[in-house]
């Protein structure tokens, strides 16, 4: 008799200490539960295998559409020390066109080749396991040489690919909250992740390094302005399914993570 109260006893623990635990996950914010679901532990990654081993296009690009080749364009020449120090966000910007030379080093710094060795084609912003789950839209409004529209620039050769002609500043300033700095600047880039790039061998653990791949991308365009003498902001606040719609993303294979508009500072 006493051993089958003990027993119950022990299970009514258990019981309720399982439905404390089951309480206390559901009550988990999802930033929570992102970050303890994606821990290593001993048994390695946790999270869901995401396509693991999947063949993924190293390389995005839409074929039969207009590029345009970049210039090789030369660097600024304030030190990194200087631009590091100078950094500030910048939100209105002079009405001035940013040059072809400036957008292609924008460019580059955000996640362009450049240096090819033996074993890589590196970047300019380090990428786990090598994967650059990154792409960089453009939306043009005043470059020298290059018509309004949104482009897209192609890694593999340093050109820009042009995916929808005409004005979309407008629409991704609405986008983004209608915050000014995106509409008024003289071009925005917009940076998404096709995630699977890196998910395929790190699961959902991919994702952290997806996020913190942007924010290696954010600070590299930070500096690059500062030392051609622009300004940036970076802007986090949109509407991710209306910006992925006007770049023509599904939001789930590839997303829109970052916008930076760019220009001259207005004072
Ligand atoms: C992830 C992230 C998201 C941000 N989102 C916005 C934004 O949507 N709009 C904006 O005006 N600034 C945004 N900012 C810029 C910050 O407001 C700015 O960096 C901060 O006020 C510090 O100012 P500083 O960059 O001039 O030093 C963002 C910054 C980061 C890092």
């Amino acid at each position: 008799m006493l051993r089958f109260t003990l027993t119950l006893g022990t299970l009514g623990i258990l019981w309720t200490s399982g439905y404390v635990a089951q309480a206390q996950e559901n009550a988990m914010s999802i930033g929570l539960r992102f970050q303890q679901e994606t821990c290593y532990d001993t048994g390695g990654s946790v999270g869901k295998n995401i396509g693991y081993g999947a063949r993924v296009p190293e390389f995005k690009t839409y074929d039969g559409a207009p590029a345009a080749k970049l210039p090789a364009a030369a660097a600024g020449d304030l030190s990194v020390d200087n631009a590091i120090h100078r950094r500030k966000s910048i939100r209105t910007y002079a009405d001035m066109p940013v040059s072809l030379n400036q957008l292609t080093r924008l460019l580059i710094a955000a996640d362009g080749i450049t240096q090819v060795d033996s074993r890589i084609a590196h970047r300019s912003i380090p990428s786990a396991g090598a994967l650059n789950p990154l792409e960089v839209y453009v939306a043009v409004s005043q470059v020298s040489g290059l018509d309004s529209g949104l482009y897209h620039f192609k890694v593999m050769d340093t050109s820009l690919e042009l995916v929808k002609p005409g004005p979309v500043s407008a629409k991704l300033q609405a986008a983004a909250l209608g915050q000014e700095s995106v509409g008024n600047a003289p071009l925005a880039l917009v940076i998404t992740a096709r995630f699977d790039r890196t998910t395929r061998k790190y699961a959902d653990r991919g994702y952290r390094y997806v996020y913190m791949e942007v924010g290696g991308a954010m600070q590299s365009v930070y500096l690059q302005a500062t030392a051609l003498g622009l300004g940036t902001v970076a802007v986090g606040a949109f509407e991710d399914a209306k910006v992925n719609e006007l770049l023509g993303l599904d939001g789930r294979t590839e997303s829109a993570l970052l916008i930076l508009p760019v220009g001259y500072p207005a004072d």
